[in-house]
């Protein structure tokens, strides 16, 4: 059934899905590759179209794939499809160029953290709602993290207290998006890194163990586990 979108909503997903998925061994497009019999993206668009703030979604597709992923998204919720580009960073501006100015907050999610809870969307939303211009959902640092030389010799132990992994999706004032795209530079693996280059406050929320970003083979045995949790949609 498509998922219909709140024409009230305040909020535009930008989805960029136009990797190669190299990392994931041989294969198609990594947003095409299937889990439980479906494409990663259409796992990663139903959770977002179940987000009651989303009024538009944008996915950037890998070029030669955009009439194929409009084909495929069309029964699971509306979504405007875009070309990607060579880096995430230009897949991210591609679909940025697609929102409309009345659209106060955009979030950007990678296709490829599919399992996303629409609870996580919903409270970064939440966040720049209430005045934060940057949030990221972020969890605690498992591993003990050493810092290390060239040679790989050990410089020291990083004080794992103060470190946060960082998911996706990524909130902003839109303008503050905007703003940070126009004048980046480089090529950076999220966005929050090109506002924080711009001296914009960056706010944390609790993120999800469901929000796993795919990208190794490994990955994808344990999303299928994940999957089949009661609660894999909306926990
Ligand atoms: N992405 C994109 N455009 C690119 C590169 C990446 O839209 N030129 C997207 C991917 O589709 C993914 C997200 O950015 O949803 C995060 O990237 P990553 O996990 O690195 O995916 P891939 O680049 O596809 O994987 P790999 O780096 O292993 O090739
Ligand atoms: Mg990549």
């Amino acid at each position: 059934m498509t998922a219909k979108l709140n024409a009230r909503g305040d909020v535009a997903v930008l989805v960029p899905a136009a990797g190669a998925g190299l990392r994931l061994g041989p294969g198609g497009p990594k947003a095409l590759r299937l889990l439980a019999g479906e494409p990663l993206l259409v796992h990663a668009i139903r959770r977002v179209a179940a987000s009651p703030s989303v009024r538009l979604i944008v996915v950037a597709a890998p070029a030669a794939e955009v009439e194929a992923v409009r084909a495929l998204l069309t029964p699971v919720a509306p979504v405007t499809v875009v070309a990607g580009g060579a880096e995430r960073q230009q897949s991210v501006a591609l679909a940025l160029a697609q929102v409309p100015a009345d659209i106060g907050i955009v979030l950007v999610h990678d296709a490829a953290r599919a399992l996303t809870p629409p609870a996580v969307i919903e409270s970064v939303a939440a966040a720049v709602r209430e005045g934060r211009p940057a949030v990221i959902p972020v969890l605690p640092v498992v591993d003990t993290v050493k810092e290390v030389s060239a040679d790989d010799i050990v410089l020291g132990t990083v004080d794992r207290s103060v470190l946060r992994s960082v998911q996706t999706p990524q909130g902003f004032r839109h303008e503050v998006l905007a703003a940070a795209h126009a004048s980046a530079a480089g090529s950076l693996t999220d966005d929050a890194g090109l506002v924080e280059k711009a001296g914009v406050p960056v706010a944390c929320v609790p993120g999800s163990e469901l929000a796993m970003k795919i990208t190794r083979p490994l990955d994808l045995v344990l999303a299928e586990a994940l999957l089949r949790l009661p609660d894999s949609l909306s926990g």
